[in-house]
């Protein structure tokens, strides 16, 4: 048994409380802040709703839908009578404190790297394999913010026609670094402004107008970070091709919330960028944005706070003179379909369904 079969041996798969008690681990956090607007907007049903984050935050008064809300410390008793708990704290608080969730008998959607690769654990983007969700042990994983985005944008393709390769740049915004980053952005924005002097504190460089190789963690000996190897690891796992060759450079630009990324995909036949486009067109969390005579594609700007994500720029690619590549442009907010709205479409899909 792994950890989680281990805790939840016969699973329940639904939430049974139709108006369930929601706890928000990290909810004063730059995706915490989305997870409430995300939870108001759609109206979830919620029966209560626990703010949890670290002790500096206890006391601490957030706006829920209009209605005050006090931050409570995190702590082993935070999970008594939570149906749900959306962890948004990182990797280290979701393997201390999911286990101990589960165990009060709460749904767990953790949104931390901590599980995604568990094999009791699923890795879900509801609009691709919202199937993977039945075999959950308690915990589910939200993936990783470029994982999703892509994710909702190949999986119509793959459907029609076998992907045999990616190639994936990326372009990511600030918010995936959590609030620290967003707010050195603003910041450092402000000071290269005024012709003033800026030292980075969250980010390992000067991100006013510039950009730089992605943040984290670098393998010396391959050359790829850890973000790097989390996108492919996470496609392959959430498309379930496991072979699947995927090349990738993930870059920091200086956005505010919202991830965009060129893609390269090679099919097993011929593809037209009609059928593409009518299949990306017809496809649920996707927007087409491909004007060629308006020379307007997917920009962070539009993809921000939107809950679909951007797609367009569809057209052949001139490296492989086969045919079978066609080359895309995606833009995703990442707060949103790159976490907190995925996040709460997991749990809108642990509900159990209104009879
Ligand atoms: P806090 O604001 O009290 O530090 P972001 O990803 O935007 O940086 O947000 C991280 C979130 O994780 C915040 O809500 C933060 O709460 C929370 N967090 C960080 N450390 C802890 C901890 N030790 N216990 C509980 N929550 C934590």
């Amino acid at each position: 048994m792994t950890q989680f079969q281990d805790i939840l041996a016969s699973a329940a798969h639904r939430v049974a409380n139709p108006n369930p008690v929601v706890a928000i681990v990290g909810a004063t956090g730059a995706v915490g802040v989305e997870l409430m607007t995300c939870l108001a907007a759609r109206n979830f049903p919620l029966g209560r709703l626990k703010l949890l984050a670290s002790a500096r935050s206890a006391g601490k008064v957030m706006d829920f839908a209009g209605q005050p809300v006090v931050v409570e410390e995190l702590t082993e008793a935070s999970f008594e009578g939570v149906d749900i708990a959306l962890f948004s704290a990182g990797a280290t608080i979701s393997r201390k404190f999911a286990p101990v969730a589960v165990r009060a008998g709460a749904l767990v959607v953790d949104n931390s790297s901590a599980f995604r690769m568990a094999s009791d654990v699923p890795l879900v983007v509801p609009e691709v394999n919202a199937g993977a969700m039945q075999a959950h042990h308690g915990v589910i994983a939200n993936p990783n913010c470029v994982a999703a985005i892509a994710t909702v944008a190949l999986a119509p393709l793959h459907r029609a026609h076998a992907i045999r390769r990616l190639n994936i740049a990326t372009y990511q915004a600030a918010s995936g670094a959590g609030a620290a980053a967003m707010e050195e952005l603003r910041v450092s924005t402000q000071a290269a402004i005024n012709g003033e002097a800026f030292a980075p504190k969250v980010l390992p460089h000067p991100y006013a107008f510039n950009i730089f190789s992605h943040n984290a963690a670098i393998d010396p000996a391959t050359g790829y970070n850890d973000e790097e190897l989390k996108v492919v690891a996470e496609t392959r796992r959430i498309m379930d091709l496991p072979e699947l060759p995927v090349s990738i450079t993930c870059i920091r630009v200086p956005v505010l919330r919202a991830h965009a990324m060129a893609i390269t995909v090679e099919f097993a036949d011929v593809v037209s960028e009609e059928e593409a486009r009518a299949l990306l067109a017809a496809a649920p969390g996707l927007r087409l944005v491909d004007d060629r005579a308006a020379n307007h594609f997917p920009m962070p700007c539009e993809a921000s706070g939107q809950d679909d994500v951007l797609v367009g720029r569809i057209r052949r690619d001139l490296g492989d003179p086969s045919g079978r590549s066609l080359a895309l442009f995606v833009a995703g907010d990442q707060l949103l379909k790159g976490a907190a709205l995925n996040a709460v479409q997991i749990a809108e899909t642990l509900l159990a369904p209104v009879a």
